[in-house]
């Protein structure tokens, strides 16, 4: 075997955990160079450079390396694999690797403040980033991001305007960059969905990692046109612990199906309080969202954000939280995560094989479910009788309210559809309509 062929028999136990195989197999190793004495270097290319776990790739790739006698010493490169030209995207987004949608269904739940901190949580984590503020009746991102303005520059040549420069390098554009003195005409549906097209796309955002998209709030033709006119790669989606805003998840989660964009993030914002001088978190609106939403759509990443006088003071001054505060910060321990979880779902939709389970009704035999080691099929009717949306469970109590004697026992589905990774969205004969999560078939 060839000293190159040794390293990296020795590499290839070192697994992309979101990827599901070993980084030789990847490609992720390259250029290697050994020397006559067994000095060792080589690149391992990542597919992100916000890659969270890259330090743990580097430390491993040096012990399985220095595993070998022959080697004196080890030098491992990091670096990110070059941005190929996107295709499908329209003009100015041709360099953008992944736009992220921050939605939600109800105005002021924090939306554009979870934007702003996840971006330059984001940034922090090593990624190029834009932000486009979609919101053409009340924008907010000059007043949360604190940029210098001097009005915007079109090039004459392309017709394509510059986005803001955020010191940091972060890239920036709004209705209110646009129209800075006028308050927003009155516009019709497409008029505003055409104002929002050629904004976002006749900007020049240049090589991106993540373009960070925050939604205007609702869930009708402007979001579904958005996601017409760009591919949106995921959607994190924000709601407040109210019952309302828990209804509104479930139109937000089925919008984005429609949309056919995968929800990978819910941010329950406004979550808690707590004070100061003591430990004690006040759940004001109720405890248990974050648990509901994991049970009812399977969605593991669900996170909770406290309120915090703080919050407010650095969005309404220009300068999000995360940029003021350091890592040990709870509220800056949250943005990381949710920033982790993030990056890795979307490297796994963009790099990564399909995991979804299949699931398909046969005649006779019940809904097939086949995932990895499992190879089942699960009665329709108990699946129906398991199912959590707000009709057959009380939202509060938790207690079921549906009666399994009112589900026939020879129930069909007429209908299954995928929705993101997470969930089938089932239309039973009965008329009634459930989001089963994958998970809920490994427990029949
Ligand atoms: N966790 C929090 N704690 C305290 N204040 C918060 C928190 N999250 C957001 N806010 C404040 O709540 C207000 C509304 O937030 P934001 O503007 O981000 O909501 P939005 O969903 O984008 O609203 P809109 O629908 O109007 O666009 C802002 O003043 C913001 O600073
Ligand atoms: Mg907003």
């Amino acid at each position: 075997m060839s000293k190159e062929n040794e390293i990296l028999d020795k590499l290839k136990r070192i697994i992309d955990p979101d990827l599901g195989k070993d980084i030789v197999t990847l490609g992720f190793i390259q250029d290697m160079k050994i020397s006559d004495d067994g000095d060792v270097s080589f690149t391992c290319e990542l597919t992100t450079p916000a890659c969270p776990v890259k330090e743990v790739f580097k430390k491993q790739c040096e012990e399985a390396t220095m595993e070998l006698d022959w080697v004196k010493t080890v030098e491992v490169n990091l670096s990110a694999q070059e941005k190929k030209p996107q295709d499908d995207k329209p003009n100015g987004l041709s360099q953008v690797q992944a736009i992220i949608a921050v939605g939600s269904c109800k105005g002021g739940v924090g939306k554009s403040t979870v934007a702003t901190n996840l971006a330059f949580t984001l940034q922090k984590q090593g990624a190029k980033i834009g932000i486009f503020d979609a919101d053409i009746f009340g924008p907010s991102l000059p007043t949360m991001v604190d940029a210098p303005f001097e009005g915007l520059f079109q090039d004459q040549g392309t017709g394509m305007i510059s986005p803001v420069d955020h010191p940091t390098g972060m890239k920036l554009m709004s209705f209110a960059y646009a129209n800075p003195s006028k308050g927003p005409a009155i516009m019709r549906g497409p008029m505003v969905t055409n104002a929002i097209k050629q904004l976002l796309t006749g900007t020049a955002w240049g090589e991106l990692d993540y373009l960070i998209i925050d939604m205007p709030p609702g869930t009708g033709d402007i979001q579904l046109t958005l996601s017409q006119i760009i591919p949106i790669t995921a959607s994190v989606m924000v709601t407040t612990p109210q019952k309302i805003s828990f209804i509104d998840v479930e139109k937000g989660i089925q919008m984005f199906d429609k949309m056919n964009v995968p929800v990978v993030a819910v941010v329950e914002n406004m979550s808690y309080f707590k004070p100061d001088d003591h430990d004690t978190k006040y759940y004001i609106f109720g405890k248990g969202a974050k648990r509901k939403i994991v049970e009812q759509f399977g969605i593991e990443e669900a996170f909770e954000i406290p309120i915090d006088p703080a919050i407010t003071q650095c969005g309404d001054s220009g300068f999000p939280i995360v940029t003021q505060e350091n890592d040990e910060h709870p509220i800056v321990e949250v943005y990381n995560a949710i920033g982790e979880s993030i990056v890795r779902s979307v490297s796994r939709i963009i790099h990564g094989e399909s995991t979804v389970p299949t699931v398909e009704f046969v005649a006779g035999q019940g809904i097939h479910y086949v995932f990895q080691d499992s190879d089942k099929f699960v009665n329709p009717a108990v699946l129906r009788r398991g199912c959590r949306c707000a009709h057959c469970i009380n939202e509060f109590t938790g207690v079921k309210v549906l009666k399994d004697d009112s589900v026939p026992d020879d129930l069909i589905p007429t209908s299954i559809t995928v929705m993101g990774n997470y969930a089938v969205n089932i239309q039973w004969s009965d008329g009634h309509d459930s989001i089963i999560p994958y998970k809920q078939f490994d427990s029949v």
